[in-house]
């Protein structure tokens, strides 16, 4: 067997850390405040258990199977015909790392602009992210450190960094909530956040959701097939994509807590919806406890951005790099140096997309709507909201119907005997059955009729 992952903690740290994001920390902050507030916390949560679950259990379970991840674990399966998913898989991965890659590059530059004492920065995101010099640096330093964990390996790179990266998040996470949420007036955010008002439910809350749930998770674009495939072949799957998803939902829900305290208790409840918000309004606030204390609170805090972010792109690099292996034999280190370089390159069109250039910041328009939106928006909106499901629900359709229930429920019981009879269980093999296929096809179809053609079914 190949070399993977030293012990099963590794691997559940390594997958948290693939899953534990700028997708908890930055996204879903946002996401919640567009998206009414405590009830798209509770359909986010509702998400991660009937949807999130059940994929993440299929796709460790189908790149443990022969130890293969991307299109070598399909083809080993005896499914070449289905090699286009993995294909898709990597195409995607490869859309969302080369934007992934450039906010990772400003969580950098913040930490250094944080740390020299300029609370001005949060003003300047504006010329910061249209300088293409600036950014286009950072994201190279980004992808470096990244290509030096990953160019170790998996026990000696990645499992060795996300062990010492996820409890300093942790920390950080703790610390800072406990100090936000004791800031007079956070409990007015705390109430927006917390208690669910149905009556703000819209198809957007639904899509965003469920794109969240998928994004945050890291699932639906084989990341979770390649780390499964270093997984040992007795080890509980379901045990630890529970773990995974814990994880993922602490620092997610914890960073809410965070966010929404700082901003109603600095009265900024309008900017929470703004895809900016952590780089524009929060160093400002900083500046409010005093040079030395604004700068080691502000630095703690991007620093944990930055952790949050280098353990989801060393998965990214991580999940290209080894289907390029197992595909192509080439070796470990020629393969990182490849796809690191094709991202990088791709990536430059969204570094560019920030002011930087014209034609990629103002680089599409939908037919129903008058305004541009970026190249960087537009691969958001092309991968993340709409192929990602797409991949998943192809993801499940192949267990289903290709590999076969009997063969991925064998899978899943390795490890855990009585999966078909356990609770936990039953209810996994039925959401793979009925609630996934139904459900993400129901959301594929009405996230592309709004985000591309403008139509609100429930209008
Ligand atoms: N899940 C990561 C986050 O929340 C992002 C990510 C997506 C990582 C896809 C790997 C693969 O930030």
């Amino acid at each position: 067997m190949r070399s993977g992952f030293s012990s099963r903690m590794g691997f559940i740290i390594a997958a948290a850390g693939s899953a534990v994001g700028l997708g908890n920390v930055w996204k879903f902050p946002f996401e919640v405040a567009n998206g009414g507030g405590g009830v798209f916390v509770f359909i986010y949560i509702i998400f991660c258990a009937i949807l999130g679950l059940p994929l993440i259990m299929t796709e460790i379970a189908i790149g443990r199977r022969n130890h293969l991840s991307g299109i070598a674990a399909f083809t080993s399966l005896g499914h070449k015909k289905w090699s286009f998913i993995p294909i898709l898989s990597m195409v995607i991965v490869v859309l969302i790392y080369s934007f992934y890659n450039v906010v990772s590059g400003w969580t950098i530059l913040y930490s250094v602009e944080i740390a020299k004492g300029n609370f001005e920065a949060g003003k300047n995101f504006g010329s910061f992210a249209s300088n293409f010099k600036i950014s286009g640096w950072y994201s190279i330093l980004s992808m470096l450190i990244t290509v030096f964990i990953v160019i170790k390996g998996v026990s000696s790179g990645i499992e060795r960094y996300t062990k010492l990266l996820m409890p300093a998040l942790f920390f950080l996470i703790f610390a800072l909530v406990i100090y936000s949420i004791t800031l007079p007036g956070a409990s007015e955010g705390l109430k927006f956040y917390l208690v669910p008002d149905l009556s703000k439910v819209t198809l957007k809350t639904i899509y965003s959701a469920m794109g969240q749930a998928f994004f945050s998770l890291s699932v639906g674009m084989g990341i979770t097939v390649a780390y499964g495939s270093y997984l040992q072949s007795n080890a509980n799957v379901a045990f630890m994509s529970i773990m995974v998803i814990l994880a993922d939902l602490s620092v997610a829900l914890l960073s809410g807590l965070m966010v929404f305290s700082i901003t109603y208790s600095q009265g900024l409840q309008d900017t929470a919806g703004g895809a900016g918000l952590i780089f524009t309004v929060l160093p400002g606030l900083f500046a409010n406890f005093g040079d030395i204390g604004g700068r080691i609170i502000g630095l703690a805090f991007f620093l944990l951005l930055f952790f949050a972010a280098l353990t989801s792109t060393v998965a990214l690099l991580e999940s290209l790099v080894a289907s390029v292996v197992d595909k192509y034999k080439m070796s470990r280190k020629k393969a990182t140096y490849v796809c690191s370089f094709i991202v990088l390159a791709i990536g430059f069109l969204s570094v560019g997309a920030n002011g930087a250039s014209d034609t990629l910041t103002h680089f599409v328009k939908y037919s129903y709507s008058d305004h541009y939106i970026s190249f960087m928006d537009f691969i958001g909106n092309l991968a993340s909201d709409t192929l990602v499901p797409i991949s998943a629900l192809l993801i499940v359709i192949y267990a289903i119907f290709a590999w076969k229930m009997p063969n991925l429920i064998k899978e899943l019981s390795k490890g855990f005997p009585n999966f078909v009879s356990n609770s936990l269980g039953k209810f996994v093999i039925f959401a793979l059955k009925y609630i996934c296929p139904v459900l993400i096809s129901c959301v594929i179809v009405i996230t592309i009729l709004q985000i591309f053609f403008g139509i609100d079914i429930l209008k």
